[in-house]
């Protein structure tokens, strides 16, 4: 049954009612409509126990943890994101659970976002795709997702009541991007809004985003859920196209709705819509329940969370192979760091849940290479230690450093300084952590250096004196089995940089826009975000964009590219030239030389994964929509492909192209009609309009001035209708009217 018909029984108290939680996590149920149970989170089942505060948030039920987004983001991998949210759906079902809060989406806008460990990507078209990968995964199990935070909740400062200020291009085409992919290919149940305002309008209340343009232009069929506590104004909400107010409200947000109508504020259809989304989303919920619940391994779901984790490992450096270590050799191994025996693998607030079982790196590395050959000291305290205390600990590590013939240092950021609800100040390690990192390379150059954190840190006061630099990013409960699977070779890393490593804070692109003042955030850099900005600025970077080496090496050859049908085929041949077997991410960028909007010199438009043994060899084979290389007109109001010869380049990574193309493509040209408030040179550009002007021009003086190329310079871009009115001239703006409908438009 539709939802209309759901609620047409129903009184308006009962419809009310419907609009908002009965507790922290379940919805109302009325007459024959059920309760829905949700449940945090993106990379994990987030259930309260029982008897735990209403929030959860000082204990929940075990769920195994998978890599946050930061860490899946690195993998590419659109099949490994699947069978995650897939694992997800599974422990939901097992939990009673009908949709699960995630996946966030949202772009990572600066570095300094407390929130980035749960955010895929500073890219909308990998956020898309994997975000999209995860939806399809968890509702494959009759589970439903919630995409969240729509839209442009970037940043944590005052995030319940700032204005993200964005022009519309720069929203369409990157703030908006992935969640359109993923309201159009997977129609989660449920979209999340968002805490913030956009341009001044709360997302909750904002009928253009939740209605025009989600139900409107994309076709959204499912239920809008605020996000905790992010609805100001009940009223305005529902009018919007907000559906269901999260958490309960004790029922006054229903009465304040009942009042709204009897009075006539709000239009009692608005309550009957949103009522029946909530009755809509319970009954798909109690059909995708039915029958058994799907088995919930543990074990299992933990051989996929090392899996995962070993997937979004990157490797940032290594050279003369210092990795990977033999796990049959004879070198001593220093292990230093508190992190190598209490790991940081998830962050803070809504998403942090309670795992089933936890790996630690140093157990491992000692599984690998045996007791005898590993020792280990703290080096450092994680949370606070007196000064004292500190130096004995750095004494003691590079004591061992120094007896040691090889070092891993796990180092990383403290998890007060990431969560939920603040942003970072800073891209530093702790002080105590990079001062014993120089103290062991003094002793010792065959360094590692294994990071554990959510959002990027800054490496380059350091990064060229390491061998070895792992970004081993949270990865969740099996991370430290999967950091060891990594060093010593058993799995070849193949993750990739979803974000910029920068060299510095300030040269990033949001760094005078960030947190924002007076309640508003301007996102000033318009659609230069990450890679986009610092190609654009052709400034040196520590880790590029894609970037991600591996334990073998790859070979491009044979690019080509042509325009097909409604879209390009981009072909490719990737040899794996070393010795072992390895993954390769092909990164494929297109840019538009000479192009007549402001754009990135490159963006990513397609990628794929190709694994391949040693010595093979494989053709790589594209098909990238034409919708990939559009941009957004902001006066029309809609997609448009400016015809050219695109440069579409093939590489390992955004600084790290392997093949380069020109591809002409054919245009949708925008058809500007000429009017009399059109310029001088822009009548003057059509050659038929010029002709028709000097017409009306006469002998006038005018005429011969404006063939000028010097004049033309200096007053083309006058309106033609001022022109006209020269004395002199004096053409009517009928005549100019009437002259110029008469002629082909301007592109
Ligand atoms: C977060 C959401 C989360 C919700 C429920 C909010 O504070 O922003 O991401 O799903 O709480 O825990």
């Amino acid at each position: 049954m539709a939802g209309p018909e759901l609620v047409r029984e129903l009184t308006l108290r009962e419809k009310a009612s419907l609009t908002s939680g009965e507790t922290a996590w379940t919805t109302k149920s009325v007459r024959e409509i059920g309760s829905v149970v949700v449940s945090d989170g993106p990379h994990g089942l987030r259930r309260p126990a029982e008897g735990a505060d209403e929030f959860g948030l000082s204990g929940s039920l075990p769920a195994t943890c998978f890599p946050p987004a930061v860490a899946l983001g690195s993998s590419w991998d659109v099949d490994l994101v699947r069978r995650v949210g897939r694992a997800l759906g599974v422990e939901a079902r097992a939990a009673g659970v009908g949709v699960v809060l995630g996946p966030g989406i949202n772009l990572k806008r600066s570095p300094l976002c407390g929130r980035n460990f749960e955010y895929f990507s500073e890219d909308p078209l990998i956020t898309g795709v994997l975000g999209s990968a995860m939806v399809a995964g968890i509702q494959s199990q009759g589970v439903g997702a919630s995409l969240k935070h729509f839209a442009a909740n970037n940043a944590e400062h005052d995030r319940f009541r700032s204005s993200s200020e964005i022009d519309p291009r720069t929203l369409r085409e990157l703030y908006l991007r992935a969640f359109h992919r993923i309201v159009t290919e997977q129609q989660p149940w449920t979209v999340m809004a968002a805490y913030n305002k956009i341009n001044g309008v709360y997302a909750t209340e904002h009928p253009w985003l939740l209605t025009a343009l989600l139900r409107g232009e994309w076709g959204f069929t499912g239920l809008v859920v605020s996000d905790w506590g992010a609805v100001d104004d009940p009223v305005s909400a529902i009018g919007a196209g907000l559906d269901l107010i999260m958490p309960s409200t004790g029922g006054r947000s229903d009465a304040v709705i009942i009042d709204a109508v009897e009075r006539g504020a709000l239009a009692e259809a608005a309550v009957d819509r949103a009522a029946g989304r909530v009755a809509e989303l319970a009954e798909r919920v109690k059909a995708g329940a039915a029958g058994q619940a799907p088995h919930f391994d543990r074990n299992r779901h933990h051989t996929l969370a090392r899996e995962a984790a070993g997937k979004s490992i990157v490797l940032l450096r290594n050279v003369d192979d210092i990795l990977p270590l033999d796990p049959a050799g004879s070198e001593s191994i220093a292990v230093i760091g508190e992190l190598a025996r209490e790991p940081r693998y998830q962050g803070a607030g809504s998403s942090m849940i309670n795992p089933t079982r936890l790996d630690r790196a140093l157990g491992e590395i000692v599984g690998y290479a045996g007791q005898d050959r590993v020792s280990f000291a703290p080096g450092y305290r994680i949370g606070p230690g007196t000064d004292g205390d500190l130096v004995s600990l750095r004494d003691e590590a590079t004591a061992l450093a120094e007896q040691s013939d090889v070092v891993i240092i796990f180092l990383g950021l403290p998890a007060e300084e990431e969560s939920e609800g603040f942003d970072r100040q800073h891209l530093e390690l702790p002080a105590d952590q990079t001062t014993l990192l120089d103290a062991v390379l003094a002793v010792n150059s065959r360094v590692i250096v294994v990071l554990s954190n959510g959002g990027v840190v800054r490496v380059s006061g350091w990064q060229h004196l390491v061998p070895g630099l792992i970004e081993g990013w949270l990865l969740g409960q099996a991370g430290g089995a999967a950091l060891a699977d990594v060093l010593f070779g058993a799995v070849n890393p193949s993750g990739r940089l979803a974000e910029t490593i920068p060299f510095k804070l300030s040269d990033t692109p949001a760094y005078l826009d960030f947190p924002g003042q007076f309640g508003k955030i301007n996102y000033s850099e318009g659609i230069f975000v990450g890679y986009r900005y610092f190609d654009a600025r052709d400034l040196p970077v520590s880790f590029p964009f894609g970037h991600g080496l591996s334990y073998t090496t790859f070979e491009y050859s044979g690019a080509s590219a042509q325009q097909n049908g409604d879209g390009l085929r981009l072909r490719v041949r990737i040899t794996n030239t070393g010795q072992r077997s390895g993954r390769e991410v092909v990164q494929v960028y297109a840019g538009l030389p000479g192009s007549r909007v402001s754009r990135p010199p490159r963006q990513l438009i397609g990628f794929t994964i190709v694994e391949l043994a040693a010595g093979e060899s494989r053709q790589v084979e594209l098909i990238i929509p034409r919708s990939e290389l559009a941009y957004y007109h902001p006066i029309q109001s809609r997609w448009l492909v400016e015809g050219g010869r695109y440069r579409i380049e093939v590489g390992s990574s955004s600084r790290d192209i392997r093949g380069m193309i020109m591809v002409e493509v054919s245009g949708e040209e925008e058809v500007n009609r000429l009017t009399p408030s059109s310029s001088l040179a822009e009548v003057m550009a059509v050659p038929a309009a010029r002709a028709a002007l000097q017409k009306l021009l006469a002998h006038h003086p005018l005429a011969a001035m404006i063939e000028d190329p010097a004049t033309l310079a200096m007053i083309g871009s006058m309106p033609i209708r001022r022109l006209a009115s020269f004395p002199g001239a004096e053409i009517s703006d009928g005549q100019l009217t009437d002259l110029l409908s008469r002629l082909p438009g301007r592109s």
